[in-house]
C-alpha cells in the first residue's frame, strides 16, 4: 500500500513522498548533499556503477546535485530508513512508454536488509499507478548478484546483456539488462 504526500522540496509540485513500510522514497533537499557526495566518493560504490569515484570539491559537487535535482527530466528520490538518508533512487531516461531506474544503497552495514527491495516495490507501484507508464528497465553488472536479485524479487526479467567499459578501472564486464513490464 502506498501512502502519498506532497514532498516538501525540491519539485513539491510534481514529486511525492513514498512511503513503505521501513523506508521512505522523498524527494532530495540540500542538507542531503553531504550524504550524496560521500556515496559519490566511495570507491566500491562507484566500482558496482562502472563510474570513478568523484573528485570534486564538496561545493563544486553542491552545484552539480542542486542542478540535477531541479531537473525536471530525471527523478531523484532520497531512500530514507532509521531516521536518515540511507540511499539514492533514480528514475530517469523518460521514453518508449518507460523509463530506467537507478539505486545504491550508501553505507555498506545498512545493505543487505531488504530496503532496495521495498524501495524498488515503491518505486514500480509509483511509476506504473502515478506516472501510468507502461515498462521499467534496469541493468546491473554481471557479478551484482544482489541487485540482479532485487530485479528478480520485483518481477523484473532478464531481457538482454551487453558489454560495458567501466571508467573505474578501465575494464570490460557484462552488464545485463532487465525489464518489467506493466501488467495487463
Ligand atoms: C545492490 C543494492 C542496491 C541492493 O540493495 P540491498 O538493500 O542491499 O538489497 P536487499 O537487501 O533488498 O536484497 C538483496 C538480495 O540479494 C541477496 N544477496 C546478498 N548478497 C548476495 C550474493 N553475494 N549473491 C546472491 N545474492 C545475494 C540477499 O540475500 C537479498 O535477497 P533475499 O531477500 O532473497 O535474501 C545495494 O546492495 C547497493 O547499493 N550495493 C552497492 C551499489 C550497487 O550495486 N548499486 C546497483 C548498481 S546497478
Amino acid at each position: 500500500m502506498l501512502f502519498f504526500e506532497k514532498g516538501a522540496a525540491i519539485h513539491a509540485e510534481e514529486v511525492q513522498v513514498l512511503s513503505g513500510e521501513s523506508i521512505l522514497l522523498r524527494p532530495p533537499r540540500e542538507s542531503d548533499v553531504e550524504a550524496a557526495y560521500s556515496w559519490d566518493r566511495d570507491p566500491e560504490l562507484a566500482a558496482w556503477n562502472g563510474r570513478s569515484p568523484i573528485r570534486v570539491s564538496l561545493s563544486a559537487a553542491r552545484r552539480d546535485y542542486l542542478a540535477r535535482w531541479e531537473d525536471r527530466s530525471v527523478k531523484t528520490f532520497i531512500i530514507e530508513a532509521e531516521g536518515g538518508p540511507i540511499g539514492m533512487a533514480t528514475l530517469y531516461d523518460f521514453r518508449r512508454g518507460g523509463c530506467e531506474l537507478g539505486i545504491k544503497i550508501g553505507p555498506d552495514a545498512l545493505r543487505g536488509r531488504g530496503y532496495a527491495t521495498e524501495a524498488v516495490e515503491l518505486l514500480v507501484e509509483y511509476v506504473f499507478d502515478t506516472l501510468g507508464l507502461e515498462n521499467i528497465r534496469g541493468s546491473t553488472l554481471s557479478h551484482n548478484h544482489r541487485m540482479q536479485r532485487v530485479f528478480e524479487k520485483n518481477g523484473f526479467t532478464q531481457v538482454g546483456d551487453g558489454s560495458l567499459l567501466s571508467r573505474y578501472d578501465n575494464r570490460r564486464y557484462t552488464e545485463l539488462f532487465y525489464e518489467r513490464r506493466r501488467e495487463s
